[in-house]
């Protein structure tokens, strides 16, 4: 028999991506699930995207694109590179491609010898972890406990760095938490990396405008300049614009770590859909109070589950400033037993316990590196948000 590659051992199936397709299984099957699992805005892309993007098919934007996207989108990106975070990249320091998940791919394809480990403030997005461990390389994770609101703290990164560290990646406002960091807390990490000058940093900043009450969100290669020939700051379409499917990620950095990283996307893709890129010109060059419309309507939403969640025994839920998750630990609950006599031993027995008794899907910390501790994202409507911790309340309130 042929066989797979063995670099295929060390990678997993995502979690979330998992408990999206038991959700929709069941759903298939006439069960009346509430998914609260996917990390997907609920809203419609926005008609004037939908619109460029027609007008280009029609224009006969159909053929290939340049490897490292348009010059109308590169353009695009650094006028928003400026606006939104001032930071001054040239169209020779911007890469576009299918998803934020693809540029962070291949810059760590780019950058990462076998051995060469990556400093992942945990818990964290699933896949930064296997993407490390595609390319040979280690992920180091770095605990950002739940009573310091889930950051970073300087002593704790000092501590992970090696002279093996290729590079930090930051993520805040989080996937999974949704924490975020504050100018002075952003400032302590930059000066930690300061003594650092052999690593990288890549900032994904995917959540960047969904931050809440006020809160300012920031980027490193802002809040500290002197990294800004190390930093690659990574954004995207899919969560700000609510264009998941169209696929565009978009990154900015130095002009050698960007030759690197164009060199990987040039031969795993041949460029960006066309269309998308028309599309995102369109979102990133339009205008921009539909992201403080809809950050109003998740900030009402994550208070709603938070108050919801204060009702519950055993449960505790940190506030979080951004991204539209939220992050409870199930510690007070650990060691009971289900309504159907299941144990819940640890937090994917919770998950799966709730999927299955209540027709409740989320995802288990564990996926993303904590314990015990459960991701309900908030992206969707009040009722089902309602209804799910209507079903979750009575779930916990059923363990014994
Ligand atoms: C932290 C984080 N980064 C990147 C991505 C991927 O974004 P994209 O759709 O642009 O590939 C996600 C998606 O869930 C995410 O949560």
């Amino acid at each position: 028999m042929p066989t797979l590659a063995d670099r295929l051992k060390n990678v997993s199936v995502s979690a979330s991506a998992a408990m999206t397709q038991r959700a929709r299984d069941l759903a298939s099957r006439g069960v009346d699930v509430v998914s609260l699992s996917s990390g997907e805005p609920d809203f419609p892309t926005p008609s004037h995207a939908i619109e460029a993007a027609h007008a280009a098919a029609l224009a006969g934007d159909t053929k290939y694109p340049p490897l490292d996207g348009t010059p109308a989108l590169k353009a695009a990106i650094a006028r928003k590179f400026k606006r939104d975070n001032n930071l001054e990249y040239e169209p020779g320091q911007i890469l576009v491609s299918g998803g934020g998940k693809q540029v962070i791919f291949n810059a760590v394809l780019a950058t990462c010898n076998p051995g060469d480990e990556v400093v992942i403030p945990s818990p964290a997005w699933i896949s930064y972890a296997d993407i490390v461990r595609f390319a040979g390389g280690v992920p180091v994770p770095v605990a950002c406990s739940h009573e310091n609101g889930f950051k970073l703290s300087a002593e704790d990164l000092e501590a992970a760095i090696t002279p093996r560290t290729k590079w930090l990646f930051l993520n805040f406002p989080n996937n999974p938490t949704g924490a975020a960091c504050s100018r002075q807390e952003m400032a302590a990490i930059a000066e930690v990396m300061l003594r650092h000058p052999d690593v990288w940093i890549m900032t994904d900043d995917m959540y960047e405008h969904l931050v809440y009450d006020d809160f300012e969100f920031c980027t490193i290669a802002e809040v500290e300049p002197r990294l800004y020939d190390r930093v690659l700051t990574v954004n995207g379409a899919s969560k700000a614009y609510a264009m998941t499917g169209w696929r565009l990620g978009f990154c900015g950095g130095p002009k050698a770590l960007l030759s690197g990283i164009s060199n990987v996307n040039g031969q795993n893709s041949g460029g960006t859909s066309t269309i998308t890129q028309a599309a995102a010109v369109a979102v990133l060059d339009g205008p921009q109070d539909l992201l403080k419309e809809r950050a109003a309507i998740y900030r009402k939403r994550r208070d709603f589950v938070l108050e919801n969640l204060a009702g519950i025994d055993g449960l505790t839920c940190h506030k979080p400033e951004g991204a539209f998750y939220l992050f409870p630990s199930i510690a007070g609950l650990i060691g009971k037993t289900s309504k159907s006599g299941r144990k819940i031993e640890t937090d994917t027995d919770f998950v799966m316990a709730l999927l299955d008794e209540q027709h409740v899907a989320t995802v288990q910390g564990a996926a993303y590196g904590m314990s015990p501790f459960f991701r309900i994202s908030y992206a969707t409507s009040m009722e089902k948000l309602a209804d799910g911790c209507a079903r979750i309340a009575e779930f916990c309130s059923d363990l014994r």
